[in-house]
């Protein structure tokens, strides 16, 4: 199984769990999060927003039109309880009716130990102090917890007031940034806000001397979201130190086929 083969392998990608095992199951919901770990995901991602009475709930998307039932509550301006009595699995298939949108702490508290969770933030600084709560109160240990967002001011609040949580600005290039010239603005960002990382959409048009320029200026390099075994084995021949994927296990057993 799984197990016995990686005890095999020497080096084995970091593979993160996108919204969770979301290719097999509804993306942001503890199934999908369940599955991710039986895939044998090194950590999973969730995307995460501030509700109207101040807790924080796991969802992609600014509204719940796509996948909570057909609905469309604004996430910002519900409660967790209205968003909470939506349907998140029913759209993706049936047989994932009645399951419901998670909180932080309830996807936080499926993490093994040795894992970690890539926690994204979509909305603003103002989920930081909650999250902080959230996080401290989930008995994971810092080194298992990622903080990752396109919002550079998510990213400088959190190393302001949490040092020991990694923390990682993300940018796809072409829409966020023009890939050239583009690295030089990435390092500003990077150094500006004391990321630890940079993660980018894993773009055709990046190449080794892209992400060694990161690496060289001392930040970590991370990539999403890939669902193919020659893309994956592309980013990381760069050095990618890990590699977000819908299907983790696919990935993982696709990239050791050779
Ligand atoms: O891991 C980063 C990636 O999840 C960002 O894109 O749209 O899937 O949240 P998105
Ligand atoms: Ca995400």
């Amino acid at each position: 199984g799984l197990m016995a083969a990686t005890a095999m392998h020497a080096a084995e990608p970091f593979l993160v769990a996108h919204r969770g095992a979301s290719h097999d199951a509804p993306e942001n919901t503890l199934p999908a999060f369940e599955l991710a770990w039986k895939q044998g995901a090194d950590a999973i991602e969730g995307d995460f927003y501030l509700t109207k009475d101040g807790k924080i709930v796991c969802i992609h998307d600014g509204d719940t039109k796509r996948t909570g039932g057909g609905t469309k509550l604004v996430v910002k301006d519900s409660t967790l309880a209205e968003l909470q009595a939506l349907d998140a699995g029913a759209w993706f298939k049936p047989e994932f009716k009645g399951t419901k949108m998670p909180t932080l702490s309830e996807v936080a508290a499926t993490v093994p130990a040795g894992k970690k969770i890539y926690v994204e933030v979509k909305c603003g600084p103002e989920i930081v102090p909650a999250m902080m709560e959230d996080l401290a109160a989930s008995g994971l240990k810092d080194e298992q917890i990622v903080i990752i967002s396109f919002q550079a001011p998510v990213i400088a609040e959190v190393k302001k007031v949490k040092p020991a949580y990694k923390a990682c600005w993300l940018a796809s290039f072409g829409k966020d940034l023009p890939l050239n010239p583009g690295t030089d603005k990435v390092l500003a960002t990077l150094r500006d806000i004391k990321a630890d990382g940079f993660s980018s959409k894993a773009d055709a048009r990046l190449d080794a001397a892209f992400v060694k320029t990161i690496q060289d200026a001392g930040f970590e390099y991370h990539c999403w979201t890939v669902d193919d075994v020659p893309t994956a084995r592309r980013f990381l021949g760069f050095g990618t130190l890990s590699v977000t994927t819908n299907r983790p296990e696919f990935i993982r057993l696709g990239l050791r086929a050779g």
